[in-house]
């Protein structure tokens, strides 16, 4: 009896920590779409889809800043080797090579304070956005991978 406890409890255990794992997949995933959805309304600005608007622009860095902050966070070993829905993952070099990794949060995070309060009109945002955009893709080219 004593047994039969136990393992169901084990059981349950390991489907709690499952659906836990998969929760991250998805927050982390939401955090990085919010990201692209943020950097694709810049942007829209600096092709001049969209007129200038810095509501949109403090959003942004605002968003930028908190992915900044949650980075260290998002991809916990728990979720090591889990494949996202879509068209992207993460590569095993985000575990592997955590020193570079954190390298590049670190970059990420200085390029983002360095702009917040220096976008102030679309001149300073064309100007901006690409020192942003560098670091976007110096972390993804290494650390992220095109799903198969
Ligand atoms: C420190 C590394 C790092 C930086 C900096 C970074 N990303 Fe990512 N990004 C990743 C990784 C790893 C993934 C793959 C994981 C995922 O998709 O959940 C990813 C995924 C994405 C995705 C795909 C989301 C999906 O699954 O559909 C988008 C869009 C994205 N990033 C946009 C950006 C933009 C825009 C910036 C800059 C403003 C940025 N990222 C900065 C590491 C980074």
């Amino acid at each position: 009896m004593i047994r039969t406890v136990v393992v169901v409890g084990t059981l349950l255990l390991g489907i709690g920590a499952v659906v836990a794992q998969q929760d991250q997949v998805k927050v982390t995933q939401a955090q990085m779409k919010g990201n692209g959805k943020n950097a694709g309304a810049l942007a829209a600005m600096v092709k001049g889809e969209k007129p200038y608007d810095q509501a949109t622009v403090d959003a942004a860095l605002a968003q930028f800043e908190d992915t900044v902050k949650k980075f260290p966070t998002l991809f916990p070993d728990s979720i090591k080797g889990m494949k996202p829905e879509g068209d992207y993952s993460y590569s095993p070099k985000i575990w592997e090579d955590k020193a570079g990794f954190e390298d590049h949060i670190k970059s990420f995070g200085k390029a983002v304070a360095d702009a917040k309060g220096k976008i102030t009109d679309l001149d300073s945002l064309k100007a901006t956005l690409p020192v942003i955009g560098k670091q976007c893709g110096g972390c993804h080219e290494t650390y992220r991978l095109k799903a198969t």
